[in-house]
């Protein structure tokens, strides 16, 4: 039996990297003051229609549930929390902000970067207008990738500006039914053959492709580059009004974040959303919105292919997984009291292990040095004195069983 294509089994090794990169997503957006929640897994699939756009509900995974209900594996985070927003929006003090680490499930064709299951940080401020949350989100998106160890030569944050484009198509006088339609051309102009592009802008791809050669400008997109250049983090960014998105719901400022070398897709990407609360109360609730989603595949990849980040990944992973105590059984009539020794140290919150049954004392060593034990407890012909062993500076002393506790926990706290 093999797993289903774009699902990924993980073993131990893919288990540490993916802590590791939920560890950075959750510390940096405590950092800012983001707290933690989750939507369910399966939502119906009518709150995917029309919301995310013609994109993702051809990548649905849904089905019909055994109570005749249209459903869907969630593709995204943004409906649900629009929903759940609307909901209990008189519970909460403005603006909100808010984040979660989960799983999402699109059904796309498998390639390099993309999966039918992936992990990914969303963090939303809800209710709030002003242009200083859009930027506290890019700052955030920036400091969490430095987290990873990655500076601006690894990566940038491409930035754009919906208004932008709906002020164009409106002096051109383009009906608002064919909104959607053109801006999705222009989202994907960079990664299709320029005559594909043409065909669908019409009439309007001379002025779109010149737009899109010499860069656009707002005065909106410039006050966010101040406030980034303020924090310092102006190098960490480009404008690029190329960047549309392909999600339907965003309205103002929308980013894209990708590796310098254009190597992968994406990583991340978000913007503001101000009407999909709206759209999804029946009008009931009306709230600004903005959010970002970075996904863990994209991320997974470069940081196997940046050195530096790959580094600090090995060496946090390394470190996690050390072992504190080894305890070394040399004689099975010691058994019995090396687990009670053990189940202390335990219950005092260290990482014990010891052979489950009967091993030779060399191999038993072997196995502590594995484990990255700081020190080896050996139980054998010394009692009722035991071994301790400084696993690093090899050196050996002679303890009396009934202090091991006391000198086991000035050892470890000395060394650690
Ligand atoms: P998105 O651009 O569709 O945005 O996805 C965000 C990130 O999730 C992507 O940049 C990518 O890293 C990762 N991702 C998406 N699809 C896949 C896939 N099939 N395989 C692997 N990784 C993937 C959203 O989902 C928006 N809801 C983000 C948002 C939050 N906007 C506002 N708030």
């Amino acid at each position: 039996m093999q797993s289903l294509p774009g699902f990924r089994d993980f073993l131990p090794d893919d288990c540490a990297v993916r802590n590791y990169i939920f560890a950075r997503w959750r510390e940096v957006a405590r950092r800012y003051g983001f707290v933690e929640w989750d939507g369910p897994i399966l939502e119906p699939t009518d709150l995917y229609k029309k919301k995310s756009g013609a994109e993702i509900v051809d990548q649905l995974f849904n089905f019909i549930d055994k109570g005749e209900r249209a459903v869907a594996m969630r593709p995204e985070l943004t409906p649900s929390l629009a929903r759940l927003v609307a909901a209990h929006e008189r519970e909460f003090k403005k603006p909100l902000k808010w984040f979660s680490i989960g799983q999402f499930f699109r059904y796309e064709k498998q390639q390099r970067g993309r999966l039918r299951e992936h992990f990914q940080l969303n963090c939303d401020i809800i209710g709030e207008k002003d242009l200083a949350a859009d930027i506290e989100l890019v700052a955030l998106c920036i400091d969490i990738l430095r987290l990873f160890g990655f500076t601006e030569k690894d990566f940038v944050v491409r930035i754009s500006d919906r208004d932008f484009w709906t002020d164009f198509l409106r002096e051109k006088d383009v009906p608002t039914n064919r909104w959607d339609e053109l801006l999705q051309a222009i989202d994907k102009s960079g990664r299709e053959p320029r005559e594909k592009t043409a065909q669908k802008l019409g009439e309007l791809s001379d002025p779109i492709f010149s737009i899109l050669k010499s860069g656009g400008k707002s005065r909106k997109l410039e006050q966010l580059v101040d406030g980034l250049r303020e924090r310092g983090l102006a190098d960490y960014i480009a404008i690029d009004v190329g960047i549309v998105r392909g999600l339907a719901y965003y309205t103002g400022i929308v980013f894209e974040v990708f590796d310098r070398a254009g190597k992968f897709r994406a990583i991340a990407g978000g913007g503001r959303y101000d009407n999909l609360i709206a759209q999804l109360s029946d009008e009931a609730v009306s709230m600004p919105a903005l959010g970002f989603a970075m996904g863990d595949v994209v991320l997974g990849e470069l940081m196997n292919e940046t050195p530096h980040a790959r580094e600090k990944l090995e060496h946090a992973i390394a470190n996690e997984r050390k072992m504190d105590i080894y305890v070394v059984i040399a004689k099975e009539q010691r058994r019995a009291d090396a687990l009670a020794q053990i189940q202390q140290f335990r219950d005092r919150g260290y990482r014990v292990d010891y052979p489950l049954t009967g091993e030779k004392v060399g191999k038993q060593f072997q196995t502590a040095e594995q484990l990255g034990a700081r020190v080896a407890v050996l139980f054998g012909d010394e009692w009722p004195q035991v071994k301790v062993k400084t696993m690093a500076s090899r050196e050996e002393l002679l303890i009396d069983n009934h202090e091991l506790q006391s000198h086991i926990g000035r050892v470890l706290s000395r060394s650690s």
